[in-house]
């Protein structure tokens, strides 16, 4: 595979501050473990709006939607034209609202196919506007992607500009839903809240717990997790450096206990890259503002490199 890399410098959507330096982080461990890495591919820099963390927040159920809605249009296009053009996306992204643009990117892409996600992350990042316990735009990346709504749920009422932008979030690329909640595989998920697991419940969505991939190992995660995603002919992984354990991933703005070790997410993510089927790889949520010694960042980059050479020999 060419592996394209796409940086996201995105900041907007997460709560705390300091996601946006999670990229130049993970290169700066690429120089620390003196790396040539990053030089050999091909690196498109995403546009920000990072400008709007200086303005007051209009919707406080939908922070910096307008943003969102911005970098959305731009990362969905950059995704779609590098597939298109026959490179493997590879995307380092500051918080976790990117991913659901990549995904609309990739639907973009390849309209008439099934496209499958295996989102590793502590979190379902299935809120809405109307459900969201924080306003934070990560927390709702694949609400949009399976354009959902969750009004059996509703906490919040909305104003009509903030509604109109949710729907355009859901509507990026005129395809909705992107992927089908039965095509999503959460990994390492451990941190939701009650509208969440409602949706989860509801449509039978696929959870693999921290546990079970301690216990099964990678070989056997991977085979079940394509076994279940067969009829998908696309598959997207989505590393939210969250999930592993808030032991090593303090360099995060949202750490849970009971996540994986290094070298199961390593050893996991690798094997899943060895699937033809594999389309798009993205890492995010590194912020080193929050760590010691750029831990996150380094184990980012390890994971990076590792995946990078798997996917180099398919
Ligand atoms: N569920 C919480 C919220 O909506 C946390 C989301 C964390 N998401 C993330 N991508 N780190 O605020
Ligand atoms: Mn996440
Ligand atoms: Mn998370
Ligand atoms: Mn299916």
């Amino acid at each position: 595979k060419n592996i394209k890399i796409i940086e996201v410098k995105s900041e907007i959507g997460a709560g705390t501050r300091g996601a946006s330096l999670g990229v130049d982080a993970i290169k700066i461990a690429a120089l620390d473990f003196m790396s040539n890495f990053f030089v050999h591919f091909p690196t498109e820099a995403i546009e920000t709006e990072n400008k709007l963390l200086f303005e007051p927040i209009e919707s406080p159920y939908a922070k910096r939607i307008k943003g969102t809605v911005n970098m959305y249009e731009r990362i969905s296009k950059s995704v779609c034209e590098t597939v298109k053009a026959n490179w493997f996306p590879v995307l380092l992204s500051g918080d976790h609202s990117t991913a659901g643009a990549t995904i609309a990117g990739l639907k973009m892409a390849h309209p008439k196919s099934k496209l499958g996600v295996i989102w590793i992350d502590a979190h379902a990042d299935l809120h809405t506007p109307y459900t969201t316990p924080s306003g934070n735009m990560h927390g709702m990346p694949l609400a949009t992607a399976i354009a959902e709504d969750n009004l059996d749920c509703k906490v919040h009422d909305l104003d009509e500009t903030t509604t109109g932008m949710w729907n355009a979030l859901k509507n990026i690329g005129k395809i909705a839903p992107k992927v089908l909640p039965e095509d999503i595989v959460f990994i390492s998920l451990r941190d939701y809240e009650k509208e969440e697991d409602y949706l989860i419940k509801q449509y039978g969505m696929k959870v693999i717990t921290t546990n079970e991939v301690r216990r099964k190992g990678p070989e056997n995660i991977s085979r079940s997790v394509f076994r279940y995603l067969s009829d998908c002919d696309y598959i997207y992984v989505s590393f939210d450096v969250d999930s592993l354990d808030a032991s090593i991933s303090k360099g995060t703005g949202t750490p849970v206990s009971n996540g994986l070790r290094e070298r199961e997410a390593e050893d996991l993510i690798a094997k899943f890259m060895q699937h033809r089927k594999i389309c798009c790889f993205e890492i995010t949520e590194v912020n080193p503002t929050l760590d010691r010694e750029n831990l996150m960042a380094e184990i980012a980059f390890n994971i990076l490199q590792r995946s990078v050479n798997v996917l180099m020999m398919n």
